[in-house]
């Protein structure tokens, strides 16, 4: 880098990542330095004038945000591999350059989808309850019965169009959705989506929230129209905790940990990291999102 490159973080990332800006010559960084998001007014400020970005999928790049930062802002790398948080058509107008982190959380979110998905089948939240509440009084034939994974059709939204979406949901004992949020995929899970389950199919959504339409998913829950739904991703996150679907038993949520493993997010803080040089250098990016 021939002369100083401003940049801006808009949190608290893994130290790897972090280091690789800081021993990358002629970058200064600034950063929210915090566990919790950067409010709007320090992110508006924090990035004006700033050639880089470095921000998260809870960070929404807009038109406002692109405004503030000014004509000097060159690259956005954000530390996700969901890239729907950003406006691409105004970043792409302005000629700004995009880095994100696929694959390096594959194997995270993958392993998470597969937990998730026995713990809401074999009900294990459920269960853990019953020992600590004193539910757990003897050892009953028909009490605590969920549904096994061995035999059964994993139905899997995200691997491309191989079977219609109206088959998948029909012939499915587990549906797991793993796709991007794109306007065609938003609420594409829906009232229509979950009348097609079996009444005992299990749903998993580990992708982004907004592809479930909520209220059609807690009436599938309620009447019975399909067995059980484990969450990853909801709308909004964080869920309210007064939201009716944390009142079900039947549904299992967690706080967006698809890939939360020490590894992984300290994986994707470097590949976020040397995105940002490689596109402040004018040079090919390790993952850049092609606009
Ligand atoms: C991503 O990177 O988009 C994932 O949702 C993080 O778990």
């Amino acid at each position: 880098m021939r002369r100083a490159m401003a940049v801006f973080v808009t949190r608290r990332i893994p130290a790897e990542g972090l280091r690789v800006l800081a021993e990358a010559g002629g970058c200064r960084v600034q950063q929210w330095d915090s566990e919790e998001p950067v409010p709007r007014p320090q992110l508006l400020a924090g990035v004006a004038g700033k050639q880089g970005l470095l921000c998260l999928l809870s960070d929404r790049i807009d038109r406002e945000v692109l405004d503030a930062a000014g004509p000097s802002l060159k690259v956005i790398s954000t530390m996700s591999v969901g890239f729907d948080h950003l406006a691409l058509d105004e970043i792409k107008k302005r000629g700004i350059r995009v880095g994100y982190t696929p694959d390096v959380l594959t194997d995270a979110t993958a392993e998470l989808s597969v937990a998730l998905l026995l713990a809401t089948c074999r009900r294990l939240p459920e269960a853990i309850e019953q020992v600590k509440n004193g539910g757990w009084t003897t050892w009953k034939p028909l009490w605590m019965c969920g549904y096994g994974l061995s035999n059964s059709t994993v139905g899997i939204i995200g691997l491309g169009r191989i079977v219609p979406l109206t088959r998948l949901a029909e012939e499915s004992d587990f549906v797991v959705v793993t796709c991007a949020l794109t306007p065609d995929t938003q609420g594409m899970c829906n009232k229509d989506f979950f009348s097609r389950m079996k009444k005992t199919s299990v749903f998993i959504n580990t992708s982004r929230g907004p592809v479930v339409n909520q209220e059609d998913l807690y009436d599938a829950l309620v009447s019975g129209q399909i067995a059980a739904a484990g969450l990853d991703v909801t709308t909004p996150e964080p869920l309210p905790t007064d939201h009716p679907l944390l009142s079900l038993k039947n549904c299992v949520i967690l706080p967006h940990v698809g890939s939360a493993t020490y590894a992984t997010r300290a994986t994707m803080s470097v590949l976020a990291a040397d995105n940002l040089l490689a596109g402040l250098r004018g040079e090919r990016m390790p993952h850049e999102l092609l606009l």
